[in-house]
C-alpha cells in the first residue's frame, strides 16, 4: 500500500467526525480494502467470522475491485465472511439489470470465494403484507450473526446513507422507504427514464448503521462536496441522516480532493508531503 505521503493524505480528527482526504478516489479505496482485508485475517487467524456491510453505486466499485485483485494475488479469503447490504429497490427482481443482488454479484461475489448462504441483501421480492416481518427477519439476522464490524456507505446527493432520506429517525430500523425525488432522478442513469426507476425501496435503519462497530463512509467527485461539508458542519437532524453518524465512535469519511473542497482549507491543516 502506498505510503499516505505517497497519496498526499491529510487528516482531520476531531471527536465527532474524521475525515481523511486523498488525491485519488482509489487511493481511498485502497486504504478502506486494506482495513477491510485485515479484519477478515485477523478474525480467521482466530477462527471468527468477520461480518462485513456493504454498499452498492459507483463509489465503493474500487473498493471491491481490490479486494477481488488480493483474493487472486494475495490469497486474501472471504471464507469466514458474512455479508449484509445496506438496501434493494422495491418490488425489484434480482435478476433485474438495476437491481442491486446483480451489481453485488457481477462487481464482487462473483469473483471471490464467499459462501452464498452468507451473503445478504434485502430482497425486493417479498409480497407486500410480508415485507415489515421480512424486513425484522433481517434485523434479527444481522444480530445473531453477531452484528456488523464493519459497514460500508456512500453518501447520496440528499445526505442519504443507505437509502434513509432526509426525515428518516435516528432510531430507524430495516424497513420499506420512499425514494427522495433527487434519488430517483440520480437513478435514471441506470434505469433509462424515471417513469422506470422504483418509487420505493427497502433499507437499513439509521440505527441499523450505527450499531456497525466500525464505519467507512466514501465520496467522491465535485458533486458530492456540498453534502459532505454539511453532513460535517450542520446540526445533526433528520433533515440530514448522514449527520446522525456524528454520534458513532469509530466514524471515519474518507473523500477526494474534489468532495472534500466545500470544507474550509483550515479543516485539514497543512498536507503531509
Ligand atoms: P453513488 O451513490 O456511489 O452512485 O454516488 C451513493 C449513494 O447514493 O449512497
Amino acid at each position: 500500500m502506498q505510503s499516505p505521503d505517497a497519496v498526499g493524505m491529510t487528516h482531520r480528527t476531531s471527536p465527532s467526525m474524521p475525515v481523511v482526504r486523498f488525491r485519488e478516489p482509489a487511493d481511498a479505496c485502497k486504504r478502506v480494502a486494506a482495513e477491510i482485508a485485515s479484519l477478515i485475517r485477523q478474525r480467521a487467524a482466530e477462527s471468527r467470522r468477520c461480518v462485513l456491510g456493504l454498499a452498492t453505486g459507483s463509489t465503493p466499485i474500487r473498493v471491491y475491485r481490490e479486494l477481488i485483485r488480493m483474493h487472486r494475488e494475495e490469497r486474501l479469503s472471504f471464507f469466514n465472511v458474512v455479508t449484509f447490504n445496506l438496501d434493494e429497490y422495491y418490488p425489484i427482481k434480482p435478476e433485474s439489470a438495476q437491481s442491486y443482488h446483480r451489481f453485488m454479484s457481477e462487481h464482487f461475489f462473483n469473483h471471490i470465494d464467499i459462501i452464498r448462504s452468507n451473503v445478504h441483501l434485502p430482497k425486493g421480492t417479498v409480497e407486500l403484507e410480508n415485507v415489515s416481518g421480512y424486513c425484522r427477519d433481517y434485523e434479527e439476522l444481522i444480530l445473531r450473526s453477531g452484528g456488523i464490524d464493519l459497514q460500508l456507505l456512500g453518501i447520496g446527493r440528499t445526505g442519504h446513507v443507505g437509502f434513509n432520506e432526509p426525515g428518516a429517525k435516528r432510531d430507524s430500523r430495516t424497513r420499506l422507504v420512499r425514494l427522495d425525488t433527487v434519488t430517483r432522478n440520480d437513478a435514471v442513469k441506470d434505469f433509462g427514464d424515471l417513469e422506470r426507476v422504483p418509487l420505493l425501496a427497502i433499507t437499513m435503519g439509521v440505527e441499523t448503521i450505527l450499531q456497525a462497530r466500525r464505519i467507512r463512509l466514501l465520496a467522491f467527485g465535485e458533486h458530492k462536496a456540498r453534502i459532505v461539508q454539511q453532513a460535517i458542519e450542520n446540526r445533526i437532524s433528520s433533515a440530514l441522516p448522514a449527520t446522525f453518524l456524528r454520534g458513532h465512535r469509530d466514524v471515519q469519511y474518507l473523500v477526494d480532493y474534489d468532495a472534500a473542497q466545500c470544507l474550509p482549507p483550515s479543516f485539514f491543516g497543512t498536507p503531509l508531503q
